[in-house]
């Protein structure tokens, strides 16, 4: 990339060869994500707060942080800009973020797994170049995700974001939207934090295996103005399988967003009729339904029925269709959509599912060479045993990259 001056993100992808002891409690495990959701997601949040910090203009780790970015997400016109490692993600539709916002506005992210999560990185990534997957993945109980997602969404459209700290990041021409364009043509540009994920292997979450949940960035600012504006949005530990209309069990929303980050007739919940998402999400999906169809290759379906129609939520038969297909409870290591074979069921791993899927492209293209990744075989990404020979066509590289946005 020609950008001169840049210090680019030094995330760990340094993974963990132990798996730390099981028998630790860890503070969230003491506490009821159901009853007690607020208590629980701050404890996860305050596991983090020690790593990451704002600094001019970036979020910055340690240096030594317990947490570890994911091999082979910089690849690929979505790939990892420079100056926090970030990868495009889906942009919002108009009305997703605030009653008024407008489309095209961009949303970048950067995940991290902690020491459990990332030793199973290790495990697959032994060979970063030749990555091996069983037939069913399994994250160890204790795993943790967390998510920092960014947006150019202007503040006088989303009120919350008043105020908060800019970072910069080399992305997108404004008004691209979930489009990713070829990466020489980003510039740098001032983000916004808007949303933090998070997602915890718990063994209390019997019907999944996962709690998934996410934090909004609402303003004044205060404290640090990171962590300290931070408020819960919500939090889910199943799909709530069957269940047709918004009589929930497995999903929590915070009351006191109604009307700031939900509440207005595009978005009159976070997720599907009330389940878990964020202000970036698709109101047609929540956090575990999309997660619960990582696996490798990835099924005919894709993460989410995008073309569900908002208006017919009063159409049994189309709602009964959509929650029946979508919104299942799947164990850690089931396969969604099992009539189609996969290499791998990823546990609810996206990124993993991202990676696998660039770095086969990768091989495709020619930007990976020698022989072909045997995971790229077994999945039916690419086929032939050798890598594509590298290449100056760049028209043909770029019709290979260009992929749909991670997250529709
Ligand atoms: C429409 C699909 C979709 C929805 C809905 C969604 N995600 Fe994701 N998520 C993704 C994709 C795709 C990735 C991986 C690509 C990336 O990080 O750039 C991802 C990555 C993550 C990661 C990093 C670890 C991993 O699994 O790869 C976390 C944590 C996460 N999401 C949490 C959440 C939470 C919490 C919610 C709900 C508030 C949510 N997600 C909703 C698609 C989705």
């Amino acid at each position: 990339m020609k950008v001169a001056n840049i210090t680019a993100a030094n995330w760990r992808a340094d993974y963990p060869s132990d798996y730390p002891d099981p028998q630790i409690k860890q503070p969230w495990e003491l506490i009821s994500f159901d009853n007690n959701p607020i208590d629980y997601m701050n404890a996860i949040l305050q596991d983090s707060r020690t790593s990451f910090r704002y600094d001019n203009r970036k979020l910055v780790g340690t240096g030594h942080e317990p947490w570890w970015i994911s091999e082979w997400l910089d690849y690929g016109t979505s790939g990892r800009e420079p100056y926090m490692g970030l990868t495009k993600e889906r942009g919002p539709s108009p009305g997703d973020l605030s009653p008024t916002n407008k489309d095209g506005y961009q949303v970048w992210a950067v995940g991290f797994y902690n020491h459990s999560g990332a030793a199973v990185l290790g495990d697959i990534f032994a060979e970063p170049c030749n990555p091996s997957l069983p037939v069913a993945l399994k994250f160890p109980f204790d795993t943790v995700s967390i998510k920092f997602l960014f947006t150019d969404a202007s503040t006088d459209e989303v009120n919350y974001l008043k105020g908060a700290p800019a970072y910069d990041a080399l992305i997108d021409a404004a008004g691209s939207g979930s489009t990713s364009l070829p990466v020489e043509k980003r510039t740098k540009q001032p983000l916004h934090l808007l949303q933090v994920d998070i997602a915890i292997k718990d063994s209390r979450a019997a019907d999944t295996g996962w709690v998934f949940g996410t934090f909004a960035w609402i303003g004044p600012p205060k404290g640090d103005q990171l962590f300290d504006n931070l408020v819960p949005v919500s939090l889910q530990w199943g799909n709530d399988p069957k269940v047709y209309d918004t009589n929930l069990h497995q999903s929590w929303t915070n009351p006191a967003l109604a009307g700031v980050t939900y509440g207005w007739e595009k978005r009159p919940t976070m997720g599907f009729q009330g389940r878990a998402n964020g202000p970036a999400d698709n109101i047609r999906s929540s956090c575990l339904s999309c997660h619960a169809a990582s696996r490798t290759p990835r099924s005919t379906l894709g993460l989410l029925n995008s073309r569900f129609n908002m208006a017919d939520l009063a159409n049994t038969a189309k709602v009964k269709d959509h929650v029946d297909t979508w919104f299942q409870n799947l164990k850690g290591g089931q396969l969604f959509q099992p009539a189609e074979p996969a290499t791998s069921a990823l546990d609810y791993s996206l990124q993993l599912e991202a990676a696998t899927f660039r770095m086969c492209r990768a091989c495709a293209a020619g930007d990976l060479q020698g022989v072909t990744p045997i995971l790229c075989r077994s999945s039916g990404f690419y086929n032939r045993p050798m890598c594509s020979a590298p290449t100056a066509d760049f028209a043909r590289k770029l019709s290979l990259e260009l992929t749909p946005p991670p997250r529709q």
